[in-house]
């Protein structure tokens, strides 16, 4: 009997999504020969709830390795809404389980973020075999060291603040940059040290407006007349991180504070007077090819997927730790998040550089 592995990515895009497929693909074909069959499941979980899957064939695994993005489409399905009945009257964990079992699998592959490893294990406490991968540029995921994509994207968000050094310089200007990351800072930490940032700031410590004022004026009092900032879009400042999530809510809309970027430059600028700019590069810092690192994390990645299911090992998650690819019980890593922890070497490095956190 042929093993059939599914296949889904969940959640945002992100670079290394393909390579993970191509090499989990290839290392099943080398396995198995022709006692495997792929099964793509489109855009993801919302894929695997409407019966959306096809089998794929060897040829479509070639010519992805450095491609954006994901040949199998992508979505975001809150976990939170997984197990309510909406308004199509779908009961979504029970239609999940029957296409899972018409389209026969033996297993499935679920490559996403931290929402999509809620939902892998929730289908794998149902009794499914599943396998977690973990990719995001946000490099949050529990219980692994990196994630697919962190890197190239650490890679883009460093050329941006490079690129952007040089109006900050020509002009005089003080540039707030604002990288992806609404609950981690991996991205701008690694980011805001690659590309030189003055000032960096991350969710995971917040604020004080007065300490990013004076950074910017002891540096203009040294003769440097510009100034960077890396913020990551989730930075908060010391007052918001004293309410909850829905009052903070309530007080950016009643000051109108669209972003923490805005509202920043505006105090910059009013405090110092100094030009102040906003840049945001978004979704460019999700796009495109991998880099030559992300590539090789997700063959490896893809490849231990592949040998986890020819020793029918499910119910985990693929990592990296210290170096060595490895896995995590699904159960022990969902629902977790991997912030920046106060003792971060990344922390010392930036606090010995003089680099203001805020
Ligand atoms: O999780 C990846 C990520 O890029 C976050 O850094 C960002 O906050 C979020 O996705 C943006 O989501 P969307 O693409 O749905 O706007």
């Amino acid at each position: 009997m042929k093993k059939r592995v599914g296949i889904l990515t969940s959640g945002g895009d992100c670079p290394g999504l393909n390579a993970t497929i191509r090499g989990a693909a290839k290392a099943l074909y080398q396995r198995f020969g022709d006692d495997v069959e792929i099964i793509g499941v489109q855009n993801g979980y919302a894929g695997l709830i409407h019966g959306d899957w096809r089998v794929m064939e060897r040829h479509e695994f070639s010519g992805i390795l450095t491609r954006g993005g994901t040949i199998l489409g992508t979505k975001r399905t809150p976990f939170k809404m997984m197990k309510v009945v909406e308004e199509d009257n779908i009961d979504k964990v029970a239609a999940m389980k029957k296409t899972y079992k018409d389209a026969k699998l033996d297993c499935l592959l679920c490559l996403g973020g931290n929402g999509t490893h809620k939902t892998a294990n929730l289908l794998s406490e149902e009794g499914l075999n599943i396998i977690g991968l973990p990719k995001t540029i946000d490099n949050d995921i529990y219980g692994t060291d990196v994630t697919f994509g962190f890197h190239t994207a650490v890679d883009i968000a460093t050329e941006v603040i490079d690129r952007i050094h040089t109006t900050a310089t020509s002009h005089r200007r003080v540039m707030v940059i604002e990288l992806m990351g609404n609950k981690a800072g991996w991205l701008t930490l690694y980011s805001g040290i690659a590309g030189g940032a003055d000032i960096i700031l991350i969710p995971e410590l917040p604020y004080n407006i007065e300490n990013v004022i004076k950074a910017i004026q002891r540096r203009a009092d040294d003769g440097k007349l510009f100034s960077i900032l890396a913020v990551a879009e989730g930075a908060i400042d010391t007052a918001e991180a004293a309410m909850k999530k829905k009052e903070r809510a309530a007080y950016r809309r009643e000051k109108g504070i669209r972003t923490a970027t805005d509202r920043i430059a505006a105090q910059i600028e009013q405090a110092t007077g100094f030009e102040t700019r906003v840049c945001v590069p978004g979704h460019m810092q999700r796009g495109g090819s991998p880099s030559a690192y992300d590539r090789v994390l997700a063959t490896q990645f893809g490849t231990h997927a592949a040998k986890l299911v020819e020793a029918d090992q499910y119910g985990v998650a693929v990592a990296m730790k210290n170096n060595i690819v490895t896995t995590n019980p699904l159960k022990e890593i969902a629902g977790k998040t991997k912030l920046v922890p106060e003792t971060c070497d990344m922390l010392t490095v930036a606090r010995r550089m003089g680099i203001s956190l805020g």
